[in-house]
């Protein structure tokens, strides 16, 4: 392997405020956390202290050279009762995006990542059409609040993950199983989505600028059937990805809805996305309704089968929906014992480089190991050691590597034979 970036393509890091954070106790996911669905019990009001400690952190991204970082705010915190909002919070914020910009590193920032103030989770969240106008006075806050700092910014991270799992099988907040549920949900966050996205842009012009950039972080999976020859799983396989993306992306991207986004008055035909913010781990193999991983495919340490190819060919997709330059908002893998992380990163960015697509960024999936979800601290993402017992950070295998490659521009051979050799598990048990 042998590759330059394309030209003028930054390279950086991702996190979600929840994630790292720590410190906050009035948000959807504590609640979760209390009621004890987290797999190793860890408690995200510690996470990785991020909130406390976001100085160190930013001297560490600066030291491996990150050129940009997609970060998040945590609405509960801004926002700690409904219609109260904390200015102290939001100038905590400020003060973080402000060292950003001061040592050169571009932020992007989320505004909601996975996580509700438990005041507008009682509310039935985005189940409920009316509380999307919470979502967009949340939202006109935030941008007047940090808009001169950051001019491009995501309104909702990955809605079709948060919809399946909170309101399709039910393993994340709110815990609901009700299908038609999930599809208002997803109709709630695709007229939640057109609508900050207009609000974000008229605040910022408001503010003396025309240079903002807004979309919303789209989880894609590339998906193929088990047996490309059986009718049968074709079907199955294009069904999944209509179902679970292909429409979503189209309704988010252009107001042009099919099933499962039904109706609602703010989604009419437009434009809302000024470049693909997509967030790609893994490919599914379909053989019927269910999710499946080929056998003998490489997978992660969570199963997740590790496909290179699939980057590009979910990045064609969405560009062909929409023609926007295209943002990696997150790419990474679980590796707890550090193998085989550079491999993963050199082998997504060359398909990527390889590609004709417009490819301007590439946020690597995490800066640090962090809080993941109902895994809590045992699934391991981050460039960056945590050590949870004392929460010290140091710079994994991976991460120096990563740090070479943003400074080389690319992947030599030399650095690739250095560094990349790790082997990637390999599914045994096949339920594809
Ligand atoms: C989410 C992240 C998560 C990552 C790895 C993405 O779906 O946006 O919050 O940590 O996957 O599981």
């Amino acid at each position: 392997m042998n590759f330059q970036l394309k030209p003028g393509m930054l390279l950086g890091a991702a996190t979600a405020a929840t994630q790292i954070e720590g410190g906050d106790t009035n948000n959807n996911w504590y609640d979760w956390y209390r009621r004890g669905y987290i797999k190793d019990n860890a408690d995200p009001s510690v996470a990785t202290e991020h909130f406390r400690r976001w100085r160190e952190d930013l001297d560490l991204m600066s030291d491996m050279g990150l050129q940009c970082y997609r970060m998040g705010v945590e609405w509960s915190r801004v926002e700690p009762e409904e219609g109260r909002f904390d200015q102290a919070a939001i100038a905590r914020y400020r003060e973080e995006l402000q060292a950003l910009v001061d040592r050169g590193i571009r932020p992007l920032l989320t505004l909601h990542h996975f996580s509700n103030p438990m005041w507008l989770e009682k509310k039935g969240a985005f189940a409920v059409s009316d509380n999307i106008t919470y979502f967009l006075r949340f939202v006109r806050k935030m941008v007047e609040g940090v808009g001169d700092l950051v001019s491009e910014y995501l309104t909702i991270n990955e809605p079709n993950v948060y919809a399946f799992n909170g309101y399709l099988t039910g393993s994340w907040p709110p815990g609901r199983r009700n299908p038609l549920e999930a599809a208002r949900v997803l109709t709630n966050l695709t007229a939640a989505h057109i609508e900050a996205y207009g609000l974000i842009r008229k605040t910022r012009l408001q503010m003396g600028f025309r240079d903002t950039r807004v979309s919303f972080a789209n989880h894609l999976r590339a998906f193929a059937p088990k047996d490309p020859k059986n009718p049968l799983h074709c079907f199955w396989a294009g069904r999944a990805e209509e179902l679970f993306q292909g429409n979503l992306t189209r309704a988010m991207c252009t107001g042009r809805t099919a099933f499962p986004i039904g109706k609602h008055p703010a989604i009419v035909p437009g434009r809302y996305c000024d470049f693909h913010a997509v967030n790609y781990y893994a490919r599914s193999t379909i053989s019927g309704p269910a999710d499946g991983v080929a056998q003998g495919a490489a997978v992660n340490d969570l199963g997740w089968e590790i496909y290179p190819q699939g980057i590009v060919e979910v990045c064609r997709k969405a560009y062909g929906v929409l023609p926007r330059p295209i943002y990696i908002t997150e790419n990474g893998t679980c590796d707890n014992a550090d193998r085989f992380r550079a491999r993963y990163i050199a082998e997504h960015l060359e398909a990527l480089c390889a590609s004709d697509l417009p490819v301007e960024r590439y946020y690597h999936w995490c800066f640090c190991d962090n809080w993941e979800w109902v895994e809590g601290n045992s699934a391991r993402f981050g460039l960056v050691h945590v050590d949870y017992e004392t929460q010290e950070r140091t710079v994994k295998d991976s991460g120096a590597f990563y740090r070479e490659l943003i400074a080389q521009g690319g992947v030599s051979g030399e650095l690739y034979e250095r560094c990349c050799g790790g082997s990637y598990p390999t599914n045994g048990e096949g339920n594809g």
